[in-house]
């Protein structure tokens, strides 16, 4: 009896890992972009370039550019690496209409 209530409880936590997956919240991704490209990024002399300008297609190629090595930089690299190639393409829409 103890030992099913136990593979139960396993399976429970794998099945709410995986609905975790399922959603993205890209809005609370986008808060820790928010941290580094903030409105000063405007500002010709910040080095944190500003992603207002751009659309959805081209913030998520560069995120997948950082991501897989393809653009040399100094921190998005890193960045880029600790997402799922799903939740940079949400981030990316989601920022995309800021
Ligand atoms: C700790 C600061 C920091 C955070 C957090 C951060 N960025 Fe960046 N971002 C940078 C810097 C610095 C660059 C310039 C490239 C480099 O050296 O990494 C950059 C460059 C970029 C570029 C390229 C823009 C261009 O015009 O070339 C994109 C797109 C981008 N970031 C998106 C994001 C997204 C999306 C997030 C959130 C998931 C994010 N960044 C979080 C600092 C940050």
């Amino acid at each position: 009896m103890k030992r099913i209530g136990y593979v139960s409880a396993a399976l429970l936590a794998s099945a709410l890992s995986s609905m975790a997956y399922a959603e993205i919240d890209a809005r609370a991704i986008a808060f820790n972009c928010w941290n580094c490209h903030t409105e000063s990024s405007l500002d010709a002399k910040s080095s944190i370039p500003s992603l207002k300008s751009l659309s959805a297609q081209q913030l998520r190629q560069a995120l997948l550019d950082f991501k897989y090595d393809k653009k040399p930089a100094t921190l998005m690299p890193r960045l880029a690496k600790g997402y799922s190639d799903a939740e940079l393409a949400a981030v990316a829409e989601y920022l995309s209409r800021y």
